[in-house]
């Protein structure tokens, strides 16, 4: 029986095209684990967006000289594309901005409501006079109360770290106009009542037994703290509205939900676009009472979204009281690093996902990404040691094994699986090898350890090229050209069943692979290596790939880490 398996990856803010630590932070592991999955015959929900609302969006926009509308339309191509280009085989990539996840996070907001989680509140905000309203998040700037950095943000300060409460920063100013007439208002907001929900939402992170162990003891020392009421508005323009016709709520015609409300309710919402755009039925991924509870849901994300995942959504989704599917499996990774620095979208630093692709690519990326995958500590992404990576892995293993087998076969076979002999004892030993890596690297896929699963597929692939080595056909094809038949067909089996492997991870080449013998797609093996390493039947053409990967020369490393301010 295929499993059901909704697969969501955090979603990414419009403010700009994405830069690599973004991209191996959630997209990219999910999309390996989708393509994975998929190739297992499992039903898939892929699905992502672009997490419009928010501060980030609006300052964006506004530096750019575009209505916040037209620059979210724009920047979601972009992003769009920039994902497709990267392989990311999202099933719907939508938007928080649409129609339904307005309806979707009223309708949640007003269920909490009826279910007294929800109460007015009077807050004290810092309020620019001469913009002539207030400034939430992001769109004060000053000095840190703990620090004394000068440019942080009301939200966050960049220099140390901590989390920041507007109306605490010293020297304020507004970073819509840079007015220093700042002053401290009163103004309504809505609290969802989250204190309420402790005992109910511990109970249920208590239960999630099987989460890696960072997300759990993440969530664990939040239930330990307490969970606190929050505030879900914000006084903004641009965002869901709280009050809408017919549900008028005086005193917030000019508020919107906070954009870390709305945006996880984007998780439903685009799986019910997706459905509508294509025909299908979204109640059954989401509603438990409606086929969801054998759906087995799992999230992609970066470490500082934890909170978010495990504890303010579930309360939506707890709070509601209706039977919405919540996630089973959260998988979150640390940071990758620029040099041992913070990548950073507003600073322009590291490398961006279109960059990367003007350069190599895409699977040049996405092998170094999930190789090196922050997963149990940050990483240092360098340019060093990705040329280093490239030109050993992908270019002196896998695509060097491809060309010296194919290209001898040519020579003496011709260009097809030569027919002769009989597998002897180099090949059952290479069988038994593989039948225990292949199970290896099924089960690190299958648990989310990338990068222990990438270690694997290596192996797999120099597996390969020890047991060429080993064979030698081209020293025993005078004498023995049976056994060298024997060799060159073993190894014509291993380059597709190295495409039908690779194919999570590195899909554009896994795709050549598999071209060189006329197939597409191929199911993720079930058989053992001697079945699998015999399934090209002698006879059968092949056609001479190009050369797979080029190396990466010391030179090009020179200019990028200029190109892109390497330290
Ligand atoms: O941290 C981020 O990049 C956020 N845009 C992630 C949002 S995930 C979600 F819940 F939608
Ligand atoms: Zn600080």
């Amino acid at each position: 029986m295929p499993k059901r398996i909704l697969i969501t990856s955090a979603l990414p803010y419009i403010n700009g095209i994405k830069h690599l630590g973004n991209l191996v932070g959630s997209m990219l592991p999910a999309d390996v684990y989708a393509r994975f999955e998929r190739a297992r015959g499992n039903e898939v929900a892929f699905i992502c967006a672009t997490d419009e609302h928010g501060t980030p969006a609006e300052l964006a926009a506004l530096k750019e000289d575009q209505s916040v509308e037209d620059y979210c339309a724009r920047q979601h191509d972009v992003q769009a594309q920039a994902g497709e280009k990267f392989g990311l085989s999202f099933d719907y990539f939508g938007r928080s901005s649409n129609p339904t996840n307005h309806e979707l996070t009223q309708h949640f907001a007003n269920v909490l409501e009826a279910n007294g989680l929800i109460e007015e509140r009077v807050d004290r905000q810092v309020y620019a006079v001469d913009d002539a309203r207030f400034l939430p998040d992001r769109y004060v700037e000053g000095t840190c109360p703990h620090c004394d950095y000068e440019k942080a943000r009301g939200d966050q300060c960049d220099n140390c770290g901590r989390l920041l409460d507007p109306v605490d920063l010293k020297d304020p100013y507004s970073a819509v106009s840079g007015s220093r007439n700042i002053e401290v208002r009163e103004t309504r907001h809505l609290y969802l009542l989250q204190s309420k929900l402790q005992e109910r939402v511990e109970s249920w992170v208590e239960n999630q037994t099987t989460w890696p162990l960072l997300t759990r003891s993440i969530a664990l020392k939040w239930m330990k703290e307490g969970l606190r009421d929050r505030s879900i508005t914000r006084d903004l323009k641009w965002g869901i509205p709280v009050s809408v016709d017919g549900n008028d709520r005086p005193g917030f015609e000019n508020k919107v939900f906070y954009v870390w409300f709305d945006a996880p309710i984007a998780y439903i919402a685009s799986t019910k676009d997706w459905a509508v755009a294509s025909g299908g039925d979204w109640e059954s991924w989401w509603r438990t009472d409606k086929g969801a509870e054998d759906v087995s849901y799992v999230q992609f994300m970066g470490k500082d979204n934890v909170a978010f995942h495990a504890v303010s959504f579930p309360c939506t989704l707890i709070g509601s009281e209706e039977p919405w599917k919540t996630v089973d499996t959260l998988k979150s990774l640390n940071w990758l690093t620029w040099y041992g620095g913070k990548f950073s979208t507003s600073e322009g630093r590291g490398i961006f996902m279109d960059q990367a692709l003007e350069i190599l690519p895409a699977d040049y990326w996405r092998w170094y990404l999930m190789a090196n995958a922050p997963e149990s500590d940050d990483t240092s992404f360098t340019l060093e040691t990705f040329a280093a990576t490239i030109n050993k892995d992908l270019a002196d293993v896998l695509g060097n094994f491809v060309n010296r087998i194919t290209r001898f076969c040519k020579s003496k076979f011709g260009e097809e699986v030569p027919a002769g002999g009989e597998p002897g004892p180099i090949e059952k030993k290479l069988y038994a090898d593989l039948d225990q890596r292949i199970t290896a690297y099924t089960e690190f896929l299958e648990k989310m350890e990338f990068r222990k699963a990438c270690a694997e597929l290596r192996a797999i692939w120099s597996a390969g090229n020890e047991y060429l080595q080993e064979a030698a056909p081209w020293a025993v094809f005078k004498e023995d050209p049976a056994k060298a038949a024997v060799s060159v067909r073993t190894g014509l089996n291993l380059i597709r069943l190295f495409g039908v492997l690779s194919a999570p991870i590195v899909p554009f080449t896994a795709e050549k692979l598999l071209a060189i013998f006329g197939e597409t797609q191929t199911a993720w093996p079930a058989a053992s290596a001697s079945t699998l390493l015999t399934a090209l039947p002698a006879g059968q053409e092949f056609t001479l790939p190009d050369v797979l990967f080029s190396k990466i020369e010391e030179e090009q490393v020179t200019q990028w880490k200029e190109r892109f301010g390497a330290p």
